[in-house]
């Protein structure tokens, strides 16, 4: 039977593909490019050599920014208030890469080095069961034989020691990594302690905000378009990039070398388990910062207000391994609604380790509902500060109500 592993060229997916060929499987490797740090060619040479049949190195960074990346800054996700969801993101694009491929080669199985205990196991098996729902799945981190074998690393290395599958040269850190695009995350290892510190070495896409920083602020202007950005200006060089991935990159390196964008958080994985984890999102951090404020600048108070909601539960889906299904499209919907006049720009000021937004404008002809003459101190604007008196007086009714029926409130 043929079977589409998702093979990365590291030793877990590497030992899975051999023991694939010792249950007697065709294995087709897909190596999803989503903008890790790799040597693909090198990747797939190794894979051949172990013995896949057929080695697709699919390159879905464009697709990755334009259709996950870009919708997800549009819609403000975070989860848990805190992550930019760097990983889950990718989850759905690579899975549409893999589903590609087992239709392309009529495979019936689909095989993942996730473990049992993360969310990457929830979000490639509902994603490729939304996508192709007859698929089949094996998932060797949850076979008792397979677990009964390699019991940790060093099973693994023995093993590819046996059946003469290198070991990189570099020695592994110890915690686990999953980079792209949007960002690296860092679980594992050590880092499982919570109380202990992550290593300054740790940081690949950062430096270190109190002691590699430049010590003199940067700025950069965002455009959004219905909530999606279309132009970052660099004030500092007068550059301007008009294609996500080049402005996605150019954060990135920039706001990278101003240490924005960690964050060394515990999550709630949706299988029930705490986990510690690091991350870097320097660009993502920018791109979220700027759209936050033009948000907030550009809707209607309780339109900003519901969406806020529709915003956390829709971080969940995309977490929670539900990118394709029935509630998320629904929400997205919804949210992408809101993002009508969310159109203007934001400049936006980096300093060592943070960034802030200093300046905000709506865009030509999109309509605003910043009102200058409105809410000025030196006009009235039309507005009449006699009815604020009336306004005060009504919402006053339940306050004194209160304490009327319960008493005093004690304020000692
Ligand atoms: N905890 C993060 C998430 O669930 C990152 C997972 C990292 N995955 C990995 N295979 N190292 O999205
Ligand atoms: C894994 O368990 O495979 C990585 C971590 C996660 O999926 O949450």
């Amino acid at each position: 039977d043929k079977v589409i592993l998702a093979y990365s060229g590291g030793l877990d997916t590497s030992c899975i593909l051999k023991w694939l060929l010792e249950q007697r499987y065709e294995v087709i490797c897909v190596l999803a490019d989503v903008g890790q740090q790799e040597n693909f060619e090198a990747a797939r040479q190794k894979a051949l050599k172990i013995g896949a049949k057929e080695v697709i190195v699919a390159d879905i960074k464009q697709n990755f920014v334009e259709q996950y990346i870009w919708p997800a800054i549009q819609m403000g996700l975070i989860y848990e208030e805190r992550y930019l969801l760097g990983t889950s993101l990718a989850r759905p694009c690579i899975s549409v890469a893999l589903i590609e491929a087992a239709r392309r080669y009529d495979a019936k199985y689909l095989a993942h080095g996730a473990t049992g205990k993360g969310n990457d196991q929830v979000r490639f098996e509902l994603c490729a069961y939304a996508l192709q729902p007859d698929l089949k799945i094996i998932a060797p981190w949850r076979d008792v034989e397979f677990c009964r074998r390699f019991q940790g690393r060093q099973d693994l290395i023995a093993y590819a020691h046996v059946h003469g599958i290198e070991v990189t040269a570099k020695p592994a850190t110890p915690w686990s990594t999953d980079a792209n695009m949007l960002h690296i995350s860092y679980e594992s290892g050590i880092l499982e302690d919570p109380n202990t510190v992550a290593p300054s070495s740790l940081y690949e896409l950062t430096l270190d905000p109190l002691t590699q920083a430049p010590q003199t602020a940067r700025r950069v202007c965002i455009h959004f378009v219905h909530g999606l950005p279309t132009v970052v200006e660099d004030l500092g060089n007068s550059r301007n990039y008009t294609i996500a991935s080049d402005m996605l990159k150019f954060l990135n390196d920039l706001g990278g070398s101003y240490g924005i964008g960690r964050i060394d958080i515990v999550e709630n994985r949706y299988v029930g388990l705490k986990s510690r984890g690091v991350y870097e999102t320097p660009g993502g951090t920018i791109l979220y910062t700027a759209h936050q404020d033009l948000e907030v600048f550009a809707l209607d108070r309780e339109v900003l207000r519901t969406k806020q909601l529709l915003r956390d539960r829709m971080s969940d889906y995309v977490y929670n391994g539900f990118w394709f299904s029935p509630e998320a499209l629904y929400v997205r919907r919804c949210i992408e609604l809101s993002q009508q006049h969310v159109t203007g720009q934001v400049t936006v000021e980096l300093a060592p380790g943070y960034c802030r937004a200093i300046a905000r404008k709506a865009g030509v002809n999109a309509g605003a509902l910043y009102n200058q003459q409105l809410v000025s101190m030196d006009e009235h604007g039309g507005y009449v500060p006699q009815d604020a008196g009336g306004f005060i007086a009504i919402n006053a009714v339940r306050i004194r109500e209160h304490v009327r029926a319960f008493g005093a409130y004690n304020t000692e």
